[in-house]
């Protein structure tokens, strides 16, 4: 089996020893990312002060454009923060609160957003709501589920765009309409959606929404975009007050005291890495190899398709049915898949599901090989 655009492993400098089939955890950046990050930080290092003190707000806005106009938004709609948690966190914070308030969740969400979701909320003297969504219900049923959860105190809507645990959509075009009809204002969370779903983020216009370049754009570590609807702009300010505190959406975030900026000024580069083979055929190449070594495991496992949502993604589960042992279990067996057998790949589970998940994630460095892997494992431990 061959997939497209095999020739691009080299791009990579991945532990050749080690079968990296998951890309959706941390990323991995192409070799062209880390020299433009390197070269960021030796260009620092050569002189700090003219760095800091003249350089570095220029810099950080002509990469927060070039991000933002792939995201087909201009430069003063998109803010960079270093990732999702932070974009969740600082919604969190800054909402209104009130008591009585209530938040919904969906048990599928990602288990830090919702803690702070929780903190922020009961610390007002309110209530999270978290509702339970079986795993292949359809967009019709998800909206109708949600609807049901919602009461005259719902102020906040939190959903994933592409969950971690169980990599299925939920339909957010239909929910934020469901919303806004509503008067509730909806948080999205895009963590896998920069470089795997092209949106109209005007048309959507969410309240607040966040996503992660360091996952599938193979931007450096530390890449995330916070975009704020323009209702909320004067109430909603950074988590770490700066010198730029008084300045208007986006520029609060443009530099949150000295950090690295070195992140943010490579995540370009990763953006035309892509963008020279072609989003939608590194995409396609992607979903190919994801599919491949989906398919295989659930094969050897015994399990058909009708356990499966098939999704245009480059990240897919395959349903454990005889696990158990919680996120221990998961991680437990997770490590000893890395240190027997030279495999990453994440086993998952979600909320209080007791349902398993292995995440197969396809990025254009694996091969065939990487998945086949995944057969002399799943015979000696899931079977
Ligand atoms: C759906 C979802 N939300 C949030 C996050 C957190 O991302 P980060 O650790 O980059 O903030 C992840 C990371 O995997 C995720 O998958």
């Amino acid at each position: 089996m061959k997939f497209d655009l095999e020739e691009y492993r080299s791009a990579w400098q991945l532990d050749p020893n080690v079968h990296h089939i998951n890309h959706g955890s941390f990323g991995a950046i192409p070799t062209v990312v880390r020299e433009e990050q390197a070269r960021w930080s030796d260009h620092v290092q050569n002189n700090p002060v003219q760095f800091y003190a003249r350089e570095a707000m220029p810099a950080v806005q002509a990469a927060r454009g070039k991000i933002a106009e792939f995201l087909g938004q201009r430069a003063d709609q998109i803010a960079l923060v270093r990732n999702t948690t932070e974009g969740s966190s600082t919604t969190m914070r800054g909402f209104p609160f009130k008591a009585g308030d209530e938040a919904v969740v969906l048990d599928h969400e990602y288990g830090a957003v919702t803690y702070g979701v929780e903190r922020a909320i009961v610390a007002a003297g309110g209530r999270l709501v978290e509702v339970k969504v079986p795993r292949l219900a359809s967009d019709e049923e998800v909206v109708k589920i949600v609807e049901a959860a919602f009461t005259p105190k719902t102020v906040m809507f939190v959903v994933d765009h592409v969950t971690s645990a169980t990599a299925r959509t939920f339909p957010v075009q239909a929910l934020s309409d469901l919303c806004r009809s509503r008067g509730i204002a909806i948080v999205i969370d895009a963590s896998h959606v920069p470089g795997n779903i092209d949106l109209d983020l005007d048309k959507l216009d969410p309240d607040f929404w966040f996503g992660n370049l360091h996952k599938w754009c193979s931007a450096p570590l530390g890449t995330g975009v916070y975009r704020i609807a323009d209702r909320w702009k004067e109430i909603m300010r950074p988590l770490i007050v700066s010198w730029q505190d008084f300045e208007p959406y986006p520029l609060q975030w443009d530099m949150l005291g000295t950090v690295d900026l070195s992140a943010w000024l490579a995540a370009p580069t990763a953006i035309d890495f892509y963008a020279k083979i072609g989003w939608d055929r590194a995409r396609k190449a992607n979903i190919a190899r994801m599919r491949y070594g989906r398919d295989l495991a659930m094969a050897e496992l015994g399990i058909g398709a009708d356990q499966l949502r098939e999704e245009e993604l480059p990240l897919g589960v395959v349903p454990l049915f005889r696990m158990s042992g919680g996120r221990e279990g998961c991680a437990a067996l997770q490590a000893k898949i890395a240190t027997e057998y030279k495999i990453e790949v994440p086993i998952t589970t979600y909320s209080d599901s007791e349902l398993y998940f292995m995440r197969i994630s396809g990025q254009l460095y694996n091969t065939a090989l990487d998945y086949e892997a995944l057969i002399p494992m799943i015979r000696k431990e899931l079977k």
